[in-house]
């Protein structure tokens, strides 16, 4: 088991470039498997989502090759519709991306039930509800999920929820059915509009992402494709909240600014200065924060996915602040960890109201789930003196190199291992 030591304190000060978007990679990859040729996927993030996914492709009979350190060429044309394996697949939420990608293809999927980071319940009714509307049959059996249509034919779909993941499986699903689908109450995440932009690079007639409302009109093929994927937006609010927590002064290189505005808006708010250029930010944290609420919502609300990383910032400024969590039941299981660091936190539901101390203290904590973890890495590094982080595979999921870009910031962090539990046990 890896854990990164952190002797924390020290300013950050530097240049970090943003790697691809994590949530748009890891619906892009199965998505290729809709070509029947070979696609080129370029800022393919370094994480080991992307190598659990591009394996699954390899064991399925796909062709995988990295072009170089972040160009990634899938050509799936002797791909065949069989069970994605089970012990690669169940961990790993975005693993149900098969569903949709091969039910678009062979109008047939079997999927084993995600697994993913654990903030309560995560159903996946409103999938279901979309691909049984696009007229195909689903059963949960042994652990899997199995989907099959004779033809999958276009549809109004409502969604009750906003789902990321379900207007995504639907895109996927819907872009070589019969007629045209129509999906209202979509998400509108920057992820969303990319794997809409690859899919319509391949042929495909996909309208309204980024809106309410989808409008995907079938095509009998999709051709193979050179597409970019965007830079990630949550890996680019999670570095402008380490300039924040360590009192640095850091430019950030390779983001759209118009996706972190909701972050750069409550750091504005907090004292921090985010001054935006083209395609970077500089931010720099002058003086003392203020707290501010948070409610996280879908996009273009203030994402969920930086409310761990936010947490932390609040419990550095010198006052009272509520983090309202707006899109799961049970994201705030961390808190517990925050404590070890003298973060003074209280916790009911799905709200926290975090009293403020201006500093927290160094502490052994653990990585809970990918956000989790990047919040004690901004928590160690702001503290004073030596912490531990444990259990960072989590951390690893989602960060393409972090321990690399943060060295170049200037942090005091070492990974090392250390035996892994079952070995101690057994010693
Ligand atoms: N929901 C349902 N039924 C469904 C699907 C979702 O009730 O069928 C509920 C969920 O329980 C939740 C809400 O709807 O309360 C939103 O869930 P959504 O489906 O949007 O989440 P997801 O697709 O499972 C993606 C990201 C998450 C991110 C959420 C929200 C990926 C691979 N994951 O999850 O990212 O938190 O959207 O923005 O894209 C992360 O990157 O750390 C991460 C967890």
């Amino acid at each position: 088991m890896d854990k990164f030591v952190v002797n924390g304190g020290k300013p950050l000060h530097g240049e970090v470039t943003i790697s691809g978007a994590k949530n748009a990679a890891v619906a892009i990859i199965p998505a290729a498997i809709l070509a029947e040729g070979p696609c080129i996927i370029e800022n393919v993030p370094n994480i080991s989502d992307v190598a659990l996914l591009t394996r699954i492709l390899h064991d399925m009979g796909a062709s995988v090759r990295m072009i170089n350190k972040s160009t990634l060429e899938i050509n799936a044309k002797h791909l065949t519709s069989q069970p994605v394996p089970y012990d690669l697949a169940r961990n790993m939420r975005a693993s149900y991306y098969f569903l949709g990608a091969l039910l678009g293809r062979f109008s047939k999927a079997s999927v084993p039930m995600p697994g993913g980071c654990d903030f309560g319940v995560r159903p996946i009714d409103q999938h279901i509800k979309g691909f049984k509307l696009l007229g195909a049959q689903v059963e949960l059996e042994n652990g899997m999920v199995n989907v099959s249509a004779e033809r999958l034919t276009g549809t109004q779909i409502y969604f009750d929820v906003v789902s990321v993941g379900a207007t995504i499986n639907v895109m996927l699903a819907a872009v070589k059915a019969r007629g045209m689908t129509v999906i209202e109450n979509a998400a509108k995440e920057p992820h969303i509009v990319d794997l809409a932009n690859f899919l319509n690079s391949m042929g495909a007639d996909i309208m309204g992402a980024g809106t309410d409302v989808i409008k995907i009109r079938g095509v009998e093929k999709l051709r193979p494709t050179t597409y970019t994927i965007i830079p990630d937006q949550i890996e680019a609010g999670t570095y402008m909240v380490l300039a924040a927590a360590t009192k640095g002064d850091v430019m950030i290189k390779n983001v759209i600014p118009k996706h972190l505005e909701p972050i750069t808006d409550k750091l504005m708010k907090m004292g921090v200065e985010v001054e935006e250029f083209d395609d970077s930010l500089h931010v720099r944290r002058p003086g003392e924060l203020t707290g501010v609420n948070i409610r996280t919502m879908p996009h273009p609300g203030f994402p969920t996915d930086m409310q761990p990383q936010m947490t932390v910032l609040l419990a550095l400024a010198n006052n009272t602040s509520i983090v309202t969590e707006g899109v799961w039941d049970n994201r705030f299981r961390y808190v517990d960890e925050l404590r070890r660091m003298g973060a003074n936190i209280q916790v009911d539901g799905k709200v926290a109201v975090v009293e403020g101390k201006g500093s927290l203290t160094a502490a052994p904590v653990k990585a809970t789930d990918l956000r989790a973890g990047a919040a004690m890495l901004i928590a160690a590094l702001a503290a004073n003196g030596e912490s531990q982080i444990e259990d960072i595979y989590h951390i690893e999921r989602g960060y393409e190199e972090i321990e690399e870009k943060l060295r170049a910031l200037g942090a005091d962090i070492r990974k090392i291992s250390t035996p892994d539990k079952h070995m101690k046990k057994a010693l």
